[in-house]
């Protein structure tokens, strides 16, 4: 009996992989790389939301207990993502781990939509609603403002946000899909301390030993430097529109969901930066 992971090569996802590992579980990593994605022997099969004729192979190898879920960048995702869950559920999948966001609403265009069918299906689930992750902060464009240049973009001026670790993101996840009872309810999933992009500025400026800056764009202005760094109109627009809604508070919230599921208090952003510091450097 496995344990399915979609977005097998994902932040997420190869944290869980871990995680079960080493509580002996096995696991299927889906990746549309097929079996190339095979990491940490974890085996690896085709899978594309979009493609359903990828979809069988998945249960070829035997029995899939529960499925860890996150949605393709494409427009109505949930579409093919219910399609997908009846599918996994006809196969005998009792259990679903979704990680949506904040925005995700029971019966909402978006997550939502899958949380509800979860819930008109009647199949175990826990629906993660994870604030920002700090990992965005090392992804390869970031990476490059912040160790080369300095500068943190965003459109999210004052906002305040619970940034939160993959690493905590993954023991939630890990916990939602093991443990004997299923949660069946959303968890937020957040940091342990409410954050600025001018304090993520600050922290890093110490644990970097140099200067970094939080600058302030409005909301053309991020849309216009995302694209020139590479990013699709749509996908600029996307992140964009997330970071205005971020400065007016919407992320703002607490919650104790990471000490409650885990038993540990999640990762604060200055001992994330410190574990991290090495990519911003070497940048
Ligand atoms: N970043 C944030 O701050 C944030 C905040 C809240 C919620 N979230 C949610 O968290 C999720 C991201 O999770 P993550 O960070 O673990 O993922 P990730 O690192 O962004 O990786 C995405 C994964 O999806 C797979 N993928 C992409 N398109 C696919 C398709 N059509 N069919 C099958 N697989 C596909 C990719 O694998 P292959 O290329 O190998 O197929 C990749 O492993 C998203 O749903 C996002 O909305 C993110």
């Amino acid at each position: 009996m496995s344990i399915l992971l979609i977005g097998g090569t994902g932040k997420t996802a190869t944290r869980i992989a871990a995680l079960l590992a080493a509580s002996k579980k096995p696991v299927l990593l889906a990746s549309r790389r097929g079996p190339d994605a095979t990491s940490n022997g974890h085996p690896a099969v085709k899978f594309d939301w979009t493609v359903e004729s990828t979809w069988p192979g998945l249960f070829e190898n035997g029995h899939i207990e529960a499925v860890y879920m996150i949605s393709p960048q494409i427009s109505q995702p949930w579409v093919p993502m219910i399609k997908f869950v009846d599918f996994a559920k006809e196969k005998g999948v009792g259990r679903f781990v979704l990680c949506a966001g904040t925005t995700a609403a029971i019966g909402e265009d978006g997550m939502g939509r899958v949380w509800e069918h979860f819930i008109k299906s009647r199949v175990d689930f826990c629906v993660l609603r994870p604030s920002w992750f700090m990992e965005n902060l090392i992804e390869p464009g970031v990476v490059h403002t912040i160790g080369k240049l300095g500068k943190l973009f965003t459109a999210a001026q004052d906002g305040e946000i619970p940034f939160v670790s993959a690493d905590d993101i993954a023991d939630v996840a890990y916990h939602a899909l093991i443990d004997e009872k299923s949660y069946n309810c959303d968890l937020r999933v957040l940091g342990p301390e409410i954050l600025t992009y001018d304090r993520i500025a600050e922290i890093l400026t110490k644990v970097l030993g140099r200067k970094v800056e939080h600058v302030k764009l409005d909301e053309a202005g991020r849309i216009e430097s995302l694209v020139k760094a590479g990013l699709s109109d749509y996908y600029a627009r996307f992140v964009t529109r997330l970071e205005v809604l971020a400065s007016q508070n919407f992320e703002k919230a607490t919650g104790d969901a990471v000490e409650r599921v885990t038993g540990h208090p999640p990762k604060s952003f200055e001992a994330f930066a410190e574990e991290n510091k090495v990519v911003w450097l070497d940048s």
